[in-house]
């Protein structure tokens, strides 16, 4: 017995901001950004928060399922860029579908988070706490950006996205996690500064900072190494799996990867250029377009990679 994705779905908001429209408020160019990045433009929240975007990709990824609402055992978030300490996300999500029993947690591994979500929902459905679960990534980057700070915040997105799953006989078939905590530093955003009775400070809130070389070494060389890892442990090879779904960071980092794997490009489907790096969302969202255009026959194998600050990795490996 294993865990089967039944149903997918995305919300990203309605805002379009273009390189163009960048260069407009930074120094910078459509043609520097799409030459590193591959990133041609990216959606921005204007209000409605982590909450309303993971709600509106859960509702589509549950009509895609045909399941309603209240047979869900579990919803799981993940996401860096919650709208409140507390309550949880996951909470607020299960308020506006209408559950009001299952289990509800958040869970922060930044561009990972996504896949540690999945692999969570997995456990609980192998150790029987739970048949049926929504697992979402939603973010809203934006606002922990500095936006004169022209070579992170061009990278950025905000989105969500969801998928349902359920006990099955085929589906997640091999899984690799994996986090090193000692470079924690290379991406990082601090939270809100200790300010209470007896430490006073001039409250200034912090946004993303990001070592981008150092950042982009870390992918080239983990994520490669990384699906090999779960590739061994599955007992298959690289030319047996259809389709390579990675978190949405960069496109130099994606040929990279396809290049180390010796795997052709076209298995590498991208998103990128739409909606840039949008965290634990990219992944579920690239996975609802995909499943949308009809490109994931039954049987076909996937394997999902992310990878971000922690530095946090993983992979899995799932039969369709
Ligand atoms: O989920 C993981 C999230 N993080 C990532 O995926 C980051 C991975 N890293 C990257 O994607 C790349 O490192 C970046 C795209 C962030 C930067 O590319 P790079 O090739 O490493 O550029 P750089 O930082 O070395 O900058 C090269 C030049 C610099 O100018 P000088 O010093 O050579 O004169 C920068 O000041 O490009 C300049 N620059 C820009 N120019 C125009 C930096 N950002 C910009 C910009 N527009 N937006």
């Amino acid at each position: 017995m294993t865990t089967k994705i039944i149903g997918t779905g995305h919300y990203v908001p309605e805002r379009i901001i273009t390189n163009d429209d960048l260069a407009m408020i930074m120094d910078t160019s459509d043609e520097w950004i799409s030459e590193r990045t591959g990133i041609h433009q990216r959606r921005i929240d204007t209000g409605e928060g982590v909450v309303q975007m993971a709600s509106k990709a859960a509702k589509n990824a549950l009509e895609n399922a045909g399941i309603m609402a209240e047979e869900l055992d579990m919803i799981i978030v993940a996401t860096s860029t919650a709208d409140y300490l507390f309550p949880n996300t996951a909470s607020l999500v299960q308020r506006e579908l209408g559950n009001h029993q299952c289990t509800c947690l958040d869970l922060s591994a930044a561009c990972t988070g996504f896949l540690y979500g999945l692999n969570t929902a997995h456990a609980y459905i192998k150790a029987g706490m739970a048949k049926t679960a929504l697992v979402i990534g939603s973010e809203c980057l934006s606002k922990t950006m500095d936006w004169t700070e022209r070579s992170t915040c061009i990278l950025f997105g905000d989105g969500a996205g969801a998928v349902v799953v359920t006990e099955a006989e085929t589906g997640i078939e091999e899984i690799v996690s994996h986090s090193d905590g000692r470079k924690g530093e290379v991406i990082i955003c601090d939270s809100r500064p200790l300010e209470n009775f007896l430490v006073k400070k001039d409250v200034t809130y912090a946004y993303t900072r990001m070592d981008g070389q150092e950042v982009f070494r870390f992918a080239v060389k983990t994520v490669p190494e990384c699906i090999h890892e779960l590739l061994e442990k599955a007992g298959i090879g690289v030319e047996e799996v259809d389709h390579f779904i990675l978190h949405q960071a960069n496109e130099r980092i994606i040929h990279s990867v396809s290049k180390r794997l010796k795997a052709p490009l076209e298995r590498f489907p991208m998103n990128l250029q739409n909606y840039g790096n949008t965290s634990a969302a990219s992944i579920p969202i690239l996975l609802d377009e995909c499943n949308r255009a009809g490109m994931f026959q039954s049987g076909d194998k996937i394997v999902l990679s992310g990878f971000g600050a922690g530095l946090t990795w993983g992979a899995i490996l799932l039969t369709w």
